[in-house]
C-alpha cells in the first residue's frame, strides 16, 4: 500500500547544493500548562502526558498573528547565519495571516527585505519539509543564491478552545533556516528529499470554512466549520505509518543505513506516535529529537524548532547526520536528509518569547 508509483524523490547535484547557514526558533510568551487547560476543559494534566507526551504549549497574544511570529524568527535565523539579504523569502504555515495575500511578502516586507521574491508552502504538518525542498530547488536551480525559510503557526487562532482532543495538542510559535548556496560535500548540505501527497484523505484534517469550497456554496458557514477539525485516531495510524515510510525512501534514495542517521527529527506530534516511528525504524530512543513535551504541537514551526531546541542544548553536532520526517493535513508527508553544520550558539527558542517556561 505504501509503495508509491508517484511522488518527489530529490538527490541534490553534487556541483551545487542549499548549505544550511543560519537557523533560529522564537516562541510567544505565554506558556500555557495542562493544568491551565485543565480548568476549562474536561482532561487532566495525565491524560494529556500519557496521551501525548504534552506537558505545556505557548500561545500568542490577542492581536498576535502568525507574521508577528514569522518575523520574530526570521530575524534570528538571519543574524545567525550573519546575513542581511537573501533572493527569496518562504513561509510556510496553515494560519496565513489573511487568505488574500500571502503572508511571506509581508513577512519580507518587516525584515528590510522588501525586493526579495516572496510565497507560502502550505502542506500543513509537513510544509516546512515542502518549504525546504522549495528553498533547495531555488538555489540547486540557480535561480537564487540565498533562502530564508520560515515554519510559523498559531494554531490557537484555529482551533475550537473548547475541543479537548485538538486544543491539547496544539501550540504555537516560528522556526526559520537560511540556505545558501555551496556543495555537496559541505557540512550543512540539504540532501535528498522524498515527497508524496494522499488527497483522498482530506477530510481527515481540516478547516472546512473559509475557501472557494465554503463561499460558493449559498448561505453563511457554519460557526463550527471555521474551526481546525482532525479525526485524531486515524491521523495517529497514518502518521506513523507514512512518516516511517518517507523516512525509509530518503534513506534508499541515499543509499545509506538507519545506523547512519545520528538523529531523527520528526515533525512533534505526540511523543507516542515519534516513539512508535522511531522504533519501526530501528533507531535507538537517545537518537530521537523530541521537544514535544514543552511545546506540543506547532505545525509547520515543530521541525525548526526541534532543531533550534537541539542545537541549543548540543544535542546535535557539527558532521553528524540528520534525518527529518513529517506528516499532515493533505494529506502530506516528506523526509530529508541533511549533515549538520557549524553554527553560531543558537538561543534557546524557550528564552525568545521573553518569559522562560515554568
Ligand atoms: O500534526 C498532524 C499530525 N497530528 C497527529 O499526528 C495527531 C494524531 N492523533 C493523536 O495524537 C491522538 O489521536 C490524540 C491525542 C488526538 C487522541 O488520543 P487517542 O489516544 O487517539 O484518544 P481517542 O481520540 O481514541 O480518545 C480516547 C478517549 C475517548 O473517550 P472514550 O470514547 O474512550 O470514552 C475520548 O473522548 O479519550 C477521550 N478524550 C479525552 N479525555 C480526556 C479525548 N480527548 C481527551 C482529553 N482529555 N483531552
Amino acid at each position: 500500500m505504501l509503495d508509491q508509483p508517484f511522488g518527489i524523490s530529490m538527490r541534490p547535484p553534487a556541483e551545487r547544493a542549499a548549505v544550511l547557514c543560519g537557523l533560529a526558533g522564537w516562541l510567544p510568551p505565554r506558556v500555557v500548562t495542562n493544568d491551565e487547560l485543565s480548568q476549562r476543559l474536561d482532561t487532566t494534566d495525565a491524560w494529556i502526558r500519557t496521551r501525548t507526551g504534552i506537558g505545556r504549549r505557548r500561545f500568542a497574544d490577542p492581536g498576535q498573528a502568525t507574521s508577528d511570529l514569522a518575523v520574530e524568527a526570521g530575524r534570528l535565523a538571519l543574524a545567525s547565519a550573519g546575513q542581511e539579504h537573501v533572493d527569496a523569502v518562504i513561509v510556510t504555515t496553515t494560519t496565513p495571516d489573511r487568505s488574500c495575500p500571502a503572508t511571506a511578502p509581508l513577512v519580507a516586507s518587516r525584515l528590510g527585505l522588501a525586493g526579495a521574491a516572496a510565497f507560502d508552502v502550505g502542506a500543513v504538518c509537513t510544509g516546512f519539509v515542502y518549504g525546504l525542498a522549495a528553498a533547495a530547488s531555488l538555489i540547486t536551480a540557480q535561480v537564487a543564491d540565498s533562502v530564508l525559510l520560515i515554519g510559523a503557526d498559531t494554531y490557537s487562532t484555529i482551533v475550537d478552545p473548547h475541543d479537548r482532543t485538538n486544543a491539547i495538542i496544539f501550540g504555537d510559535g516560528a522556526g526559520a533556516v537560511v540556505l545558501r548556496a555551496g556543495h555537496a560535500d559541505e557540512r550543512g548540505a540539504v540532501g535528498h528529499f522524498d515527497l508524496g501527497s494522499d488527497g483522498t484523505g482530506e477530510e481527515l484534517i481540516m478547516v472546512a470554512a473559509g475557501g472557494s469550497r465554503q463561499r460558493s456554496t449559498p448561505g453563511p458557514a457554519e460557526p463550527q466549520d471555521r474551526h481546525f477539525t482532525m479525526r485524531g485516531k486515524e491521523v495517529y495510524r497514518h502518521a506513523v505509518t507514512r512518516m516511517a515510510a518517507s523516512a525509509r525512501a530518503t534513506l534508499t534514495l541515499a543509499d545509506r543505513k538507519v545506523d547512519e542517521v545520528d538523529h531523527l527529527v520528526p515533525h512533534q506530534a505526540n511523543l507516542r506516535i515519534l516513539r512508535t516511528v522511531a522504533d519501526d525504524l530501528g533507531l535507538p530512543a537517545e537518537r530521537l529529537v523530541t521537544n514535544v513535551e514543552s511545546v506540543g504541537n506547532t505545525g509547520a514551526a515543530s521541525i525548526p524548532l526541534a532543531l533550534a531546541d537541539a542545537a541549543a542544548e548540543h544535542t546535535i553536532r557539527p558532521g553528524e547526520r540528520v534525518l527529518l520526517t513529517a506528516f499532515g493535513g493533505g494529506l502530506t508527508w516528506g523526509s530529508c536528509l541533511l549533515t549538520w553544520p557549524t553554527l553560531p550558539p543558537i538561543a534557546h527558542p524557550h528564552d525568545s518569547g521573553g518569559t522562560q517556561a515554568p
